[in-house]
């Protein structure tokens, strides 16, 4: 099943009426086109109306699950241009981290915006970034801080540094990675082939990450070995890409777009050991487990390993572009006019993440996400027991995947939108990941009450959705 035609509401939206759609669906005639247009039942007509204009005037290369148009939002809740409330399960794709509207960040995007939005930080110098950084390097430990805006500019400036301080130009990455979009960073996804067609990239080798639901070596963990890890030094340095010329190792210490994969323990240490024996750095981009998703400031601390790099963007800027890399100051060590932009630092962006991030600290995060991320697996794991179609229950801290399959263990993409589209129904907000994975990624301000009624709604959409 093709993801990408899946996902692309557009597509099916571009008509104004249900009556129209629905006549336009028998034509197309599949029965997920079907499920969609019938979404647009549960949705108020102001809803339609924006869906309708968009479709018409914005490029469709984005790739929308159902109809939400959103209006305003406060904790885990956004209210749609109708006024219907959903419980929001993914934060804007792990991004709002501090919750929607939470009152620290308005108050001071508010005191800054009455000061002064931008200076162009890259030209001028500024309190808000700087105080940022200094945040940043208390709660990561790195002596260094680059600003963008985005993740993909994050890794882009991360690939840039390690080519620049190697003087190399290969680099590696796994199967199943999501980095980014743009060229550099796309040049290490390696999720979905669509993704890359037709686009030009670095020299880049991926290799096998520990998705040991479905190993890609078809071995068992423990005792395997974790060979995947050790598939970097026995085949990619020995056949394909010398580490002689490898800049980086680019890994996701969850992998996130690729289907929030947990590895075990182990496979970091490897990859780390790999890296340091063969000289070559190690960049984790932490642009979706960062900022105390999976716990730790870091996700990569629960591993007990360290970068050389590490990237961050969605929840820095808590609603606000802001993308960063850090490094220690020995590594980032390039001379002025290397690498620069426009935005990044930006003060309004950079008010909005220091509140968010002394927020996050101050409430004590790292062991809230744990036990609401071990409270909300439970749950789920009772839900499995229930429903054979739930092949695995996995997740870090507040970054859960549940893997939809079909009884011979294949994946089910079908059936995996038919549960996000029943979800949708119910009121709850959730996005596919993976070829099969349903994901979890609330504000990490939820409440236990809204995930027990954030999974209620959920078993009812199961039931509907496999009925
Ligand atoms: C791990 C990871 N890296 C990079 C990116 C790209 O971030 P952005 O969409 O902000 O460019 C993403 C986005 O989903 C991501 O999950």
């Amino acid at each position: 099943m093709d993801q990408e035609k899946i996902g692309d509401f557009g597509e099916v939206l571009g008509m104004e009426k249900p009556e129209k759609i629905k006549a336009q669906v028998s034509k197309q005639g599949t029965d997920l086109d079907e499920e969609k247009i019938g979404l647009l039942d549960f949705v108020g007509p102001k809803a339609r109306e924006i869906i309708e204009q968009d479709c018409n005037i914005m490029s469709a290369c984005a790739a929308r699950p159902y109809p939400l148009v959103v209006d305003s939002a406060k904790g885990s809740i956004i209210r749609d241009i109708d006024g219907n409330e959903y419980i929001d399960l993914v934060a804007g794709i792990a991004v709002m981290n501090a919750g929607h509207s939470n009152p620290e960040v308005e108050a001071a995007i508010s005191a800054q915006l009455k000061k002064m939005t931008h200076c162009g930080y890259g030209d001028f110098f500024a309190e808000p970034p700087l105080k940022l950084a200094k945040k940043l390097e208390k709660l990561s430990g790195y002596s260094k801080v680059f600003f963008c805006n985005s993740g993909t500019e994050a890794v882009e400036a991360a690939i840039k540094l390690a080519f620049w301080k190697t003087k190399r130009q290969g680099l590696i990455s796994f199967y199943n990675a999501f980095h980014g979009r743009t060229l550099g960073s796309l040049s290490l996804t390696c999720s979905k082939v669509r993704q890359k067609e037709h686009f030009p990239a670095f020299r880049t080798a991926h290799s096998h990450y520990a998705y040991c639901y479905r190993c890609p070596l078809k071995l068992e963990y423990p005792s395997c070995g974790i060979e995947c890890a050790k598939e970097l030094e026995n085949l990619i340095f020995r056949r394909d890409l010398s580490p002689e010329d490898t800049a980086a190792v680019f890994v996701e210490p969850v992998q996130g777009e690729g289907g929030y994969i947990v590895p075990p323990p182990e496979f970091h240490e490897e990859v780390r050991q790999i890296c340091t024996d063969n000289d070559v750095l190690l960049v984790s981009d932490e642009v979706q487990t960062g900022c105390f998703r999976t716990g730790p400031f870091l996700a990569l601390e629960n591993f007990g390993v360290r970068a050389e790099i590490s990237c961050l963007a969605k929840a820095l800027g808590a609603g606000l572009p802001m993308g960063a890399m850090l490094a220690d100051r020995e590594l980032m060590d390039w001379p002025p006019g290397v690498h620069s932009n426009t935005f990044g630092g930006n003060l309004l962006s950079s008010a909005a993440s220091l509140a968010s991030l002394e927020f996050l600290e101050r409430e004590n995060m790292e062991t809230r996400v744990k036990e609401l991320g071990s409270y909300m697996k439970q749950r789920l794991w009772e839900l499995q027991d229930n429903f054979p179609c739930i092949g695995d229950v996995r997740g870090l801290g507040l970054m859960i995947g549940l893997e939809i399959v079909k009884p011979d263990k294949s994946i089910d993409p079908l059936t995996r939108d038919k549960i996000i589209n029943e979800a949708f129904k119910e009121k709850i907000l959730l996005l596919p990941c993976g070829d099969s994975v349903i994901r979890f990624s609330p504000p990490l301000v939820i409440t236990n009450e809204e995930i027990d009624l954030g999974l209620e709604r959920f078993e009812r959409a199961l039931k509907k959705a496999t009925a």
